[in-house]
C-alpha cells in the first residue's frame, strides 16, 4: 500500500511481509472518518460494513460521514454481539446477503468490531466466490494487537473453539485508538494480557517500556496506547512473516494460551474472557518455565506484579481444580497425538515449545492458585 493512501491522523504504521499478500497496518486517532479504505484493494466496486449490534451504533457516524461516504455501499451486515454468534450459521447468512445484493468478487468487506467480527469477516470473505478482500478495522485492543493480524480466520464447532476456518491475510489493518473510548474496562484489560504476553515471548525492552508505562496505558493515554499497539503488530508481524501457517515459531504467540484455554474450556466459554484466562495462564506457564530450571524467581515475579497493575487476575478460578486442566489441555487444537505443548521462557523475551512431566505442570498451577489475587 502507498503511503500516500493514508491520510490525517496516521501516526504509525507496520508491514507484514508475505510477499504478494504483504498489508500494512494504520494506527492512529480518526482514522475511522478519514482512511480511504477502497483504496487498499486495488478493484474495489463496492463495500460492504460487517459489523455487530454493539459497536455499529456507536460508531457508525464516524464511518459514514467519512471517506466510506464517497463509495457504493451495500447494506452493512450487523450481526448480534457474541461469541455464541461465530458460528457457520452466520457466515451463511453473511453469504445470503451478499449474494442477494448481488456482491461480486470485487466487493471489499471491512470488517468493523472485535475479534469475533474480525474471525467472521475473514472467514466469510475466504469463501465467497473462492475469495474477495477484507479490511481489518479492530475496535478492541485484543483485536488491534492480536486477532486483526495474521490472517487467521475462522468460527466454532459445537465440539471445538476456532475448528473451522482458514488462513485469508487482510487487504490492510486500521486501528483507529479512538474507538477504544467506548470499550468497556474488562474487555480493556483483557487485550492488555496478549500486550504483555509479546514483551514476554520476544522482546524484554518492550517489557520494561510496560513496567514503567501501565498504569497510563490502563488510563488509556493516546500516545501511549499508539507506541504499544505499533509494538506488538511489529512483534506479530514478524513472527507471522517468519511462520504464516504455524508450522513452528507462530506457536510462541500461544504463551499463557495452554493454560488458559484450559480456564476458558472448564468455566464455560464467556465466563471469563479470554485475555482474563491467558493473564493466569502466563502466570502458570512462568512457574513452569522456572520449574524447569529455565527462568528466574525474580522474573516470574515481575510477570505476575504487572498482570496485576493491568487489573487482571493471577490465579486460576477457584471452581478449577489443578487436575482438571490436564485432561482440557490434551483435547487443545495445540496438542499433538494428545501430547500437551507448552510454551515457556528461556528468560523474559525469549520463549520456545517444550513438553513437561504433568506433574510440574500441576504443580505450576497450584503455585498461581495459591497467589494473593492483588499487587501487595
Ligand atoms: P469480541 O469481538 O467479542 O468483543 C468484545 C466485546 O466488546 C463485544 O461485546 C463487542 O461488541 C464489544 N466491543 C467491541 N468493540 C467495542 C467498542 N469499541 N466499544 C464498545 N464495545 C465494543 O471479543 P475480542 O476480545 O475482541 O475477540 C475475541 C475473539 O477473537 C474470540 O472469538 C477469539 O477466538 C478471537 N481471536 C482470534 C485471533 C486470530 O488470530 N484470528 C486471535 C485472538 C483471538
Ligand atoms: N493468536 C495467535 C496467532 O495469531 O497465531
Amino acid at each position: 500500500m502507498e503511503p500516500g493512501l493514508y491520510t490525517k491522523g496516521f501516526k504509525r504504521r507496520v508491514n507484514v511481509a508475505l510477499g504478494l499478500r504483504s498489508y500494512d497496518i494504520a494506527i492512529g486517532r480518526g482514522l475511522l472518518a478519514s482512511f480511504d479504505f477502497g483504496n487498499c484493494s486495488g478493484r474495489t466496486s463496492a463495500l460492504c460494513v460487517v459489523t455487530n449490534s454493539t459497536v455499529w451504533p456507536l460508531w457508525q457516524g464516524r464511518l459514514l460521514k467519512g471517506v466510506l461516504s464517497a463509495y457504493t455501499l451495500i447494506d452493512p451486515i450487523v450481526i448480534e454481539d457474541g461469541e455464541h454468534r461465530k458460528l457457520l450459521s452466520t457466515i451463511e447468512t453473511v453469504w445470503s446477503h451478499l449474494l442477494a445484493h448481488r456482491a461480486d468478487r470485487s466487493t471489499l468487506l471491512i470488517a468493523v468490531g472485535g475479534g469475533v467480527i474480525g474471525d467472521i469477516t475473514g472467514f466469510a470473505a475466504a469463501c465467497y466466490q473462492r475469495g474477495i478482500d477484507f479490511i481489518q478495522v479492530p475496535t478492541t485492543l485484543l483485536a488491534m494487537v492480536d486477532s486483526s493480524v495474521g490472517g487467521k480466520t475462522g468460527v466454532n464447532h459445537p465440539l471445538g473453539k476456532n475448528m473451522i476456518g482458514s488462513f485469508h491475510q487482510p487487504k490492510a489493518v486500521i486501528c483507529d485508538i479512538d474507538t477504544l473510548s467506548t470499550l468497556p474496562p474488562r474487555e480493556y484489560a483483557s487485550g492488555i494480557a496478549e500486550v504483555i504476553k509479546y514483551g514476554a515471548i520476544t522482546d524484554l525492552a518492550f517489557f520494561e517500556y510496560l513496567e514503567q508505562h501501565m498504569e497510563a496505558l490502563v488510563a488509556r493515554d493516546p500516545e501511549v496506547l499508539i507506541d504499544v499497539i505499533a509494538r506488538c503488530c511489529e512483534i506479530k508481524a514478524d513472527v507471522v512473516a517468519k511462520d504464516e501457517r504455524e508450522s513452528g515459531l507462530r506457536e510462541i504467540l500461544n504463551f499463557g494460551h495452554t493454560f488458559g484455554h484450559a480456564i476458558e474450556a472448564g468455566l464455560g466459554y464467556g465466563e471469563w474472557l479470554h485475555g482474563e484466562a491467558v493473564a493466569a495462564g502466563m502466570v502458570m506457564g512462568a512457574y513452569l518455565s522456572e520449574a524447569l530450571g529455565l527462568l528466574p524467581m525474580r522474573d516470574v515475579n515481575r510477570i505476575i506484579e504487572l498482570t496485576k497493575r493491568a487489573g487482571l487476575p493471577v490465579r486460576g478460578p477457584s471452581s478449577l481444580a489443578a487436575a482438571e486442566y490436564l485432561d482440557l489441555m490434551r483435547v487443545d487444537k495445540k496438542a499433538r497425538n494428545g501430547a500437551i505443548r507448552y510454551i515457556v521462557l528461556d528468560s523474559l523475551g525469549k520463549a520456545r515449545t517444550q513438553p513437561a512431566d504433568d506433574a510440574l505442570a500441576l504443580a505450576s498451577i497450584e503455585r498461581a492458585n495459591a497467589l494473593a489475587a492483588t499487587s501487595s
